[in-house]
């Protein structure tokens, strides 16, 4: 038996799997949108926490270096959408990464806002020289940042024409903000439609939790033409199966997992590959002790079980007020715990099952302050479902309101 075979799992988040198992379907409608000569359609790469969305957007990232394209793009955290400002920064500075090699001569006088760093006419498209641009560039905050973009544009055409991605995580942090008269998701959509308009080709992948997609098209209605949204599942049975085997399919690996323990683990994942990993990585460990112990090897599906609820769901849940705790009880007694659910729904089972019931407008209130909390989503259909995967049959385990508030039978 080897020693130095480690754990390969990697329950985390943004952690590159062992083994990417599926995604064949996004895969291919990512490298078709690389084929637009024009930029008619971007995209919306959705699906709960953990699902595997940042994994993928870095697995999106070679094929469009393969294909040509530049590739540009950062996490969207909430500073970056405090401001248009911020949000143009960010812009720029991206840009910057890939353009800084880029240079330009620079004949007669100087265009405003440029100087060379050097006492030659050649000048880098460096974070200085687009801030520079950005800041002699009249009009408001979306007019600079386009014309930022028309000039690295320009430039690039003239070095044999590419393709630019602007690949952005987390961008359901992207808000406008009307209080503060700041409209930083505005001013994204308004200057990629605008330039795309002018048959500049640098594309948008916006990746981020179920609300992303309804908050762009609240913002803008075109939003809705403009992106191509992919909704990330679980994986399926064979899918799953893949990610849990494939990992350990290799020379020395000194344990396998017979099909009894690949179900099971197929299973209590419900196929979403943050709870595949995680489980595996703490299978993969006790049964290398059981197997070391001279045991034969079995899931503790109990004990992990206990783990996950422990390490993952705990800390959510304990955020949540008692109210809230019996709302999201009553949810997942409907049918379908992980599923969608519409607030008469709701309200029809918590008369049913507290006996202090919830009204509709309470209902909505609530369901409001559980979607700001990351818990609950809305879609653009007016429907509902927890934004955590499996939380419903966690909340089925693991809790019971007091007795006083259930409607006696
Ligand atoms: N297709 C896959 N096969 C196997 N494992 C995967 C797959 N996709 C993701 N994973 C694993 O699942 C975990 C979560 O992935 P990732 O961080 O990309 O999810 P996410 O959707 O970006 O989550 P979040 O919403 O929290 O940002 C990681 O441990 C990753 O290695
Ligand atoms: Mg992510």
């Amino acid at each position: 038996m080897s020693d130095s075979f480690k754990n390969p799992y990697r329950p985390g988040a943004g952690h590159t799997p062992p083994h990417l198992a599926g995604r064949e379907k996004e895969v291919h409608e990512f490298d078709k949108l690389l084929e637009q000569e024009e930029i008619l359609e971007n995209m919306v790469l959705t699906g709960l926490r953990g699902v595997g969305k940042t994994v993928l957007l870095e697995k999106f990232k070679p094929r469009a270096i393969e294909a040509g394209w530049l590739w540009v793009g950062a996490d969207l955290s909430e500073s970056a959408s405090v401001t248009e400002t911020n949000l143009a920064t960010r812009l720029i500075t991206d840009l910057s990464v890939v353009t800084s090699s880029m240079t330009f001569e620079v004949t007669g006088a100087m265009p405003i806002g440029l100087r060379p760093e050097t006492n030659t006419t050649e000048v880098a498209l460096s974070f200085l020289t687009l801030t520079g641009i950005y800041q002699s560039a009249p009009g408001l905050v979306a007019d600079k940042i386009k014309a930022v973009l028309e000039f690295v544009w320009g430039i690039m055409q003239q070095g044999g024409r590419r393709h630019i991605v602007f690949a952005y995580d987390e961008a359901q942090n992207l808000s406008d903000h009307a209080s503060r008269d700041e409209y930083p998701l505005s001013v994204l959509l308004d200057v990629f439609q605008s330039i795309q308009r002018k048959g500049i080709p640098f594309m948008l992948v916006l990746t981020g939790l179920p609300t992303l997609f309804p908050k762009l098209v609240e913002s803008r209605t075109y939003a809705e033409r403009m992106f191509r949204v992919v909704m990330l599942h679980g994986l399926d049975e064979d899918e799953s199966r893949e990610a849990i085997l494939k990992p350990i399919e290799v020379a020395d690996c000194p344990v396998s997992f017979d099909d009894l323990s690949v179900s099971t683990i197929g299973e209590k994942s419900g196929g979403y590959p943050y709870f595949i990993q995680f489980i595996c990585r703490e299978v993969f460990d006790v049964f290398i002790q059981q197997v070391a112990d001279g045991a034969n090897p079995g899931v503790p599906v109990d004990a992990i079980q206990l783990k996950l609820d422990t390490d993952f769901f705990a800390g959510r849940w304990s955020k949540v007020t008692d109210r809230q705790r019996q709302l999201m009880w009553v949810a997942a007694h409907l049918d379908r715990p992980n599923d969608e659910f519409t607030i008469q729904e709701l309200v029809a089972e918590g008369e049913a099952r507290l006996s202090k019931a919830f009204s509709s407008s309470h209902t909505n209130q609530m369901l409001g302050n559980l979607s700001e909390q990351g818990l609950i989503y809305k879609n653009r259909f007016g429907r509902y479902s927890f934004a955590v995967p499996l939380l419903g049959s966690f909340i089925l385990r693991a809790f019971e309101p007091p007795p006083e508030s259930l409607r006696s039978k």
